[in-house]
C-alpha cells in the first residue's frame, strides 16, 4: 500500500505546491520510488509546474482532469483512475523522471470543493440521521475511493491541497495517512500552527462520529501530523533573519510540534521561481540562481528527513 502524504495550510502562497512538487520529484529521482501526485487546488498550480498550459489543456479536453473523476464519482459511474493518471508527467529535456505520474486538476473543480453536508443539526427519525451520516461519508470519501483505485502501483502519493479546509481538503486528510504543514516562520504563522492542527483534529472528529451514525466500521480517519517544513527562510544578518530563526526554534519547543519539525528548511531564492516557470525541479535548472539552490540541497535533504520521519 502507498503512503499517502497531505501537503496542506489554510494561509496561501507558504510553499505547499513548491514542497509536494520537489518532494515528489526526489522520491522519483533521488530514491526511485514511484510516485502519484494528486492535484486537488483548482488554482492549478501542481498542474503547471508539470505541464504547459497548451499541453494541458489539450489532454483536459481528451482524457479529463480529477474533476471529471469527481463527476463520476458524483454520478456512481466506475472510476477507471488509471485512464486519468497522466504517467511521466515530469520531463527533464526529452526525459522523464521515471516513475513519477499526475492526476490533474482543473480550475472547474472551484465550487465543487466547497461543498460538504453537515452532520449537526435535528433529524425526524434516527433514519434520517442515518442517511445524512451517510451522505456526508459519500461526500468526504472520494479521495479515498480514488487512491484505493491505484492499488499497489505507488510507493507514495502526494496531493497538494488548496489554502482552505474544505470539502476537498478535508477529503485529502481523511484520505491520508501523515499530512505535512510547510510555513513561512514568522510571527503571524506560529499562532496559525496550532489552530490548524486543531482544526485537524476536529474534522476528525466529525467524520469519526459520521462514519459511525453511518454504520461505517472504524478504519482510519484522518491523517496524523507528520512534519512541519519551514520555507522561504531568510538568510542574510538581517532583523528578519533573527525572527524567522527565532520562530522556527519557538515552533519547535511546542508540544504539538515535538519531533515534528524537518531540520532542513528552504531558504527565500529566485531560482525556485525561475525553476517553477520551466517546469522543472530547481535541481535540474540551468540558471546561476537554480545552482546556487541546487548547492543547498534543500529539497532532496527535506525528503530524506521527511521519509525518515514517515517511516512507520
Ligand atoms: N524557497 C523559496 N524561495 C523563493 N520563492 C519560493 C520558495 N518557495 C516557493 N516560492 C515561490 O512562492 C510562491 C508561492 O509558493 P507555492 O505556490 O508553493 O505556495 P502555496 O502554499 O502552494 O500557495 P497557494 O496557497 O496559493 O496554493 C511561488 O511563486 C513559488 O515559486
Ligand atoms: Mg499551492
Amino acid at each position: 500500500m502507498p503512503k499517502v502524504i497531505s501537503f496542506i495550510n489554510y494561509k496561501g502562497g507558504v510553499g505547499k505546491t513548491t514542497s509536494a512538487y520537489h518532494v515528489a520529484c526526489s522520491l522519483a529521482q533521488h530514491r526511485r520510488q514511484r510516485v502519484l501526485m494528486i492535484d486537488i487546488d483548482p488554482q492549478t498550480n501542481l498542474t503547471f509546474l508539470c505541464a504547459e498550459i497548451g499541453q494541458w489543456q489539450r489532454r483536459r479536453d481528451r482524457i479529463g482532469t480529477i474533476k471529471d473523476l469527481y463527476d463520476r464519482y458524483v454520478n456512481g459511474v466506475t472510476l477507471d483512475v488509471n485512464r486519468f493518471v497522466w504517467r511521466d508527467a515530469v520531463v527533464i529535456g526529452r526525459n522523464p523522471i521515471q516513475g513519477l505520474d499526475l492526476i490533474p486538476c482543473d480550475i472547474d473543480l472551484l465550487g465543487e470543493d466547497v461543498g460538504g453536508s453537515q452532520i449537526v443539526g435535528t433529524f425526524p427519525t434516527i433514519q434520517a440521521l442515518k442517511q445524512n451520516a451517510q451522505r456526508y461519508m459519500k461526500e468526504m470519501s472520494f479521495l479515498n475511493r480514488v487512491i484505493a483505485d491505484t492499488g499497489d502501483r505507488y510507493h507514495w502519493i502526494i496531493i497538494d491541497c488548496p489554502p482552505n479546509l474544505y470539502l476537498m481538503t478535508q477529503n485529502a486528510l481523511h484520505a491520508s495517512d501523515y499530512y505535512v504543514v510547510t510555513a513561512i516562520p514568522d510571527h503571524l504563522s506560529t499562532i496559525g500552527l496550532s489552530i490548524l492542527t486543531d482544526k485537524v483534529r476536529n474534522i476528525g472528529d466529525t467524520i469519526s462520529k459520521a462514519s459511525t451514525l453511518a454504520g461505517q466500521d472504524g478504519g482510519r480517519t484522518i491523517a496524523e501530523l507528520g512534519a512541519i517544513v519551514f520555507v522561504k527562510v531568510r538568510l542574510g544578518g538581517s532583523r528578519i533573519t533573527t525572527t524567522h530563526q527565532d520562530t522556527m526554534a519557538a515552533i519547535s519547543q511546542e508540544t504539538f510540534a515535538a519531533n515534528k519539525v524537518i531540520q532542513k528548511y528552504t531558504t527565500e531564492l529566485i531560482g525556485y521561481s525561475e525553476a517553477a516557470e520551466n517546469r522543472v525541479p530547481v535541481w535540474e535548472h540551468n540558471s546561476d540562481n537554480a545552482r546556487r539552490v541546487a548547492r543547498n540541497n534543500e529539497y532532496p535533504e527535506i525528503t530524506r528527513q521527511l521519509t525518515l520521519k514517515l517511516r512507520r
